[in-house]
């Protein structure tokens, strides 16, 4: 069963064929990461008609490149939501149009679960309960899975999404968009425990929050510089990227001993972070505890993540109906 994904929730145009949930026929992705740079972020009306011009010419290179013709796709799944709305329905139009053309089955696949999935993809069926750990631009989000397709929030960022956060403070210190990969590669050069930043551990137990550590990344550059000090952008990455990091895999793995589960599964933009991957690692080993992360290229968007999750429910009969709209705010 041959399943064509298509991801356009946010800047990534993507476009995935993918047979029987594992193999992965093709895996194409057009970033607009050069459109929106000037802008220091990304402008929703300039990624929708990116996503317009971009969507059908990569269908086609992505049948292409998979070998197939279109007529060879069993069924089309598509992200839903959440992201921007009108990137989002750029893609939902085009998985109802080739839906209907073909006469297939379509998909509608919440962005989030596509992100859980990635690990999937790479590491063949997970099997429940997990705790798992999405962390992207839009979200910062602990969830317990106990079964198949069964997802309960246990907590999320009261403000920025981390993703957010490294783009903020990396535009702050003129290391340019997306901040998330600029701070990582400088912080390898930097002290972590040069400056002690707070570590936001919110009352709530398993919600998130960094406007305290942004505001304290701001202060900190503002008082080097008031003092005539230079700032070392690499000791600021890393210290920055310290503080978040901590928290977050502290938080996890809280959330797995709580719910009794012995697996993480972790998904998102930011699971690409080398500090997150390793110290996740380092205190899920100590604990005995198992740890799947996806490769850091499926960690960012992609169509396969989507595919998969697609095909999974595809495989259980599910379908999406052609009245289906994009839907910006959709929960997991
Ligand atoms: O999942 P994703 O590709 O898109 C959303 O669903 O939002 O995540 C993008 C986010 C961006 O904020 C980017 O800066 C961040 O993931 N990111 C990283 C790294 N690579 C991407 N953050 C920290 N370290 C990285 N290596
Ligand atoms: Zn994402």
């Amino acid at each position: 069963m041959k399943v064509l994904g298509i991801e356009t929730s946010c800047d990534e145009t993507a476009v995935a064929v993918l047979d029987h949930g594992r193999k992965l026929l093709s895996n194409l992705i057009s970033s607009q990461v050069h459109l929106h740079r000037k802008f220091g972020g990304v402008v929703p009306e300039v990624a929708s008609r990116a996503h317009l011009e971009t969507i059908n010419p990569l269908i086609e290179l992505a049948t292409e490149e998979a070998g197939i013709s279109l007529s060879d796709v069993d069924g089309v799944a598509v992200t839903v939501g959440p992201g921007l709305v009108g990137a989002l329905l750029v893609g939902v139009a085009a998985a109802k149009a080739l839906a209907l053309a073909l006469d297939v089955p379509m998909i509608g696949v919440n962005h989030l679960e596509g992100h859980i999935f990635a690990n999937v993809l790479e590491h063949g069926p997970i099997e429940e309960p997990y705790v798992a750990f999405v962390v992207s631009g839009g979200h910062t989000m602990l969830v317990y899975v106990p079964e198949p397709f069964v997802y309960e929030v246990l907590g999320q960022t009261l403000d920025d999404a981390a993703g957010e956060a490294f783009d903020k403070v990396a535009r702050f210190i003129g290391l340019g968009f997306p901040g998330g990969p600029a701070i990582d590669r400088l912080a390898r050069s930097g002290d972590p425990e040069a400056i002690r930043f707070p570590r936001a551990v919110t009352e709530r137990g398993y919600d998130f929050s960094l406007s305290g550590l942004k505001t304290a990344v701001v202060r900190h550059v503002r008082a080097e510089r008031a003092s005539g000090r230079d700032i070392r952008p690499a000791d600021l990455a890393a210290s920055f990227q310290e503080a978040v990091v901590e928290v977050q895999v502290k938080k996890t793995i809280a959330a797995a001993l709580d719910r009794g589960v012995r697996k993480i599964v972790l998904g998102g933009g930011v699971v690409a972070n080398t500090r997150l991957r390793a110290l996740m690692a380092e205190q899920a080993a100590k604990l005995h505890l198992k740890l799947l992360v996806p490769s850091p290229a499926l960690c960012t968007d992609n169509a396969a993540m989507i595919a998969c999750a697609g095909y999974f429910r595809l495989a259980r009969g599910e379908r999406t109906g052609l009245e289906v709209s994009a839907d910006p705010g959709l929960k997991l």
